[in-house]
């Protein structure tokens, strides 16, 4: 990944919005490959870090705002759209709480040295996409979760 991207995408988190202006959110910027690798292997569903040519964990301070995780998700997506925007592709990998028996958090804490009492929404994977997904359509207007006026 080029400096100027890595730089863009930082910014696009840090100009997000936040509740009441809070600013719960950190950023880790791993672009180390053999980092990349361990923390593709922290949930069953991570496997494009370990080629993506950068991944931007995102974390968030619960002591800070009650609206951490609505905070580090409107971050999550200015970079999504960033990322698209500069023309690479990106996806989300969730790690807060994504199954009851699989602990993922601790093990990115872990490895990133993430301090006890701060806790990891996402891991967001960039790179050169090896295929581009088919653009969306007017079918995905799905009527039944659509609702004027009322529900
Ligand atoms: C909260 C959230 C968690 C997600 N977690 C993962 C994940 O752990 N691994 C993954 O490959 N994709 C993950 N995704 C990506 C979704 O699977 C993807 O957005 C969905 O399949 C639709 O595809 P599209 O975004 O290309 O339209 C996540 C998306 C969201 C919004």
């Amino acid at each position: 990944m080029e400096e100027w991207q890595v730089e863009n995408i930082v910014k696009a988190f840090m100009y997000a919005p936040s509740a009441m202006h809070y600013r719960p959110c950190h950023i880790i910027v791993v672009l180390d490959k053999e980092m990349l690798e361990k923390l593709s292997r922290a949930t069953p569903w991570a496997k494009m870090i370990e080629k993506a040519g950068a991944a931007f964990v995102i974390v968030g301070d619960e002591k800070r705002s009650p609206w951490w995780v609505e905070d580090c998700s409107v971050a999550s997506e200015n970079i999504l759209l960033e990322v698209a925007d500069m023309g690479l592709g990106a996806c989300w990998v969730q790690v807060r709480s994504i199954a009851e028996d699989m602990d993922p958090e601790s093990t990115v804490k872990a490895l990133l040295n993430i301090p006890d009492d701060l806790r990891v929404l996402n891991m967001i994977a960039v790179g050169v996409p090896k295929r581009t997904k088919e653009p969306h359509t007017e079918a995905e207007v799905e009527k039944e979760r659509l609702h004027y006026e009322r529900f």
